[in-house]
């Protein structure tokens, strides 16, 4: 699981994810997950259609920009 750290930033806390080129990972948006900022999965046991940021890091800036929308 990536290094991750939350600090308190003028109020509001805020978190920083370290990832590796080529390194995928899900952040938590329905807020439910035990695994917090990273999805469980819980989120599919929710009454909403809220699902993970997934997020990639291309190696070398490389790759195609996408807008599609995948379930998780
Ligand atoms: S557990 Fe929250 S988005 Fe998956």
């Amino acid at each position: 699981m990536p290094k991750h750290t939350t600090e308190d930033r003028f109020g509001h806390l805020r978190t920083s994810i370290e990832i590796k080129p080529g390194e995928r990972i899900s952040i938590c948006r329905c807020g439910a997950s035990k695994e917090w900022p990273f999805c469980d999965g819980v989120h599919k046991t929710l009454p909403n259609n809220v699902g993970p940021a997934v997020v990639t890091v291309v190696p070398n800036g490389e790759g195609e920009e996408t807008n599609k929308r995948t379930d998780a």
